[in-house]
């Protein structure tokens, strides 16, 4: 093929050509552009079946394959128009060619069936693993809150109470001056009002309605129904002017307690108190009595418990007194009773009230109150 001819065929076709048009036969001159042309035709090939390969070992997806397939051997590819080509062949040429043209083809065929079971396989196994479902997966499950600490603290006090045989009372947290203050003995310029300071709301006349700075209103409210005995705690929230402080929140709640029956003593009280306490605080924890005063109980005093922090040894919390203070107490003064038209000759009774996150404070040993507000779920979800 090539040999025959060698690169001066051009030159010697010119030479010839350029001598004389009759003296050259024209089969001869055709059959000599049969084989260039074959020549040509044959390099072609050769040249695209190394493209073709390398383009379809170059493909990386079934996709991109397709596309190459269709370059390579479509209606507009080369080797269609090759084919094409190849009919103006001689006979002997074109059947040279078509059968390279074939070995061609069935050659990219093969490379291109190869290609696609390989890149399907891959894609399969990419497939596979992307939608894998792992059965050993252990998902979280929906997380459920629970109850705040403080309401928690105030429904196990309430479960105390109860247990003793109380019922549970409740009243407003808006509060007039007379619930508030007067009916329980602290008269208007009284110098115990100093000790509760109070927001007022601007309704009706001057500071007479106010958020309660303490839930002793709700004894008022308990004994102004007129049903006696009574035996009942009455938990809930009270505001004061207080700044934030490890030990104080302006908004907190307290837990009152009302005792009102024939023939109560001092003795009942303590007794309550110290049952409360082992009950809520368990058997470690004691409380203790101090004198006091508050003018709604006559005599009065304050409650105490062994410090949770220290077990009484003295620590920063209880100022080194191995005590902690957790509310007042005493019993109910005559003056209240009159307040409220309820005979203190036949009936007496005792009252106590604390503060629930002092309680929750000296369980849990929480050093600052503060967090019992700020809604830290780390901190929150430990109880
Ligand atoms: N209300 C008082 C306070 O907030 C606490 C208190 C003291 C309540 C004596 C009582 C009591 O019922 O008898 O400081």
């Amino acid at each position: 093929m090539m040999n025959g001819c060698g690169d001066g065929n051009d030159m010697e076709m010119g030479a010839v050509s350029g001598q004389s048009q009759d003296g050259l036969m024209s089969r001869e001159k055709s059959a000599l552009e049969g084989l260039v042309e074959k020549e040509r035709l044959l390099d072609e090939l050769f040249k695209l079946e190394e493209e073709a390969s390398r383009a379809i070992a170059r493909a990386s997806s079934s996709k991109a394959l397709a596309e190459t397939a269709t370059a390579v051997l479509g209606k507009r590819s080369t080797l269609s128009t090759i084919h094409r080509q190849v009919a103006s062949l001689q006979p002997e040429e074109r059947k040279e060619i078509g059968q390279r043209l074939n070995e061609v083809r069935q050659k990219l065929d093969e490379l291109i069936a190869e290609k696609r079971e390989s890149l399907s396989a891959h894609e399969r196994e990419e497939q596979l693993e992307a939608e894998r479902m792992d059965l050993t997966e252990i998902t979280p499950s929906f997380l459920r809150g629970h109850l705040h600490l403080v309401t928690l603290t105030q429904m196990e006090l309430e479960d105390v109470f109860v247990g003793m045989g109380y019922k549970v009372a409740e009243g407003p947290e808006i509060e007039t001056d007379w619930y508030n203050f007067e009916a329980l003995n602290i008269p208007p310029d009284h110098p115990a009002r100093g000790m509760w300071d109070t927001f007022y709301l601007e309704v009706g006349e001057p500071e007479s309605v106010l958020l309660r700075t303490h839930t002793s209103p709700v004894q008022i409210r308990l004994m102004l129904e007129g049903e006696l005995p009574i035996y009942a705690v009455a938990p809930g929230k009270c505001y004061r002017r207080d700044t934030a402080d490890a030990r104080h929140i302006p908004i907190f709640h307290q837990i009152e307690g009302l005792v009102v029956d024939r023939g109560i003593t001092f003795g009942d009280l303590a007794g309550t108190i110290e049952t409360f306490t082992t009950a809520y605080f368990g058997p470690r924890i004691h409380s203790r009595l101090r004198p006091s005063y508050f003018p709604f109980t006559e005599p009065s005093a304050e409650f105490e418990i062994t410090c949770t922090i220290c077990t009484g040894k003295g620590c920063r919390t209880c100022s080194d007194t191995g005590w902690v203070e957790l509310g007042g107490c005493g019993m109910v003064d005559p003056a209240v009773f009159s307040a409220v038209g309820i005979d203190s000759e036949e009936w007496s009774g005792f009252a106590f009230g604390f503060g629930i996150e002092r309680c929750a404070q000296m369980r849990h040993q929480i050093a600052d109150l503060r967090a019992l507000i700020e809604n830290d779920i780390r901190f929150l979800e430990q109880f």
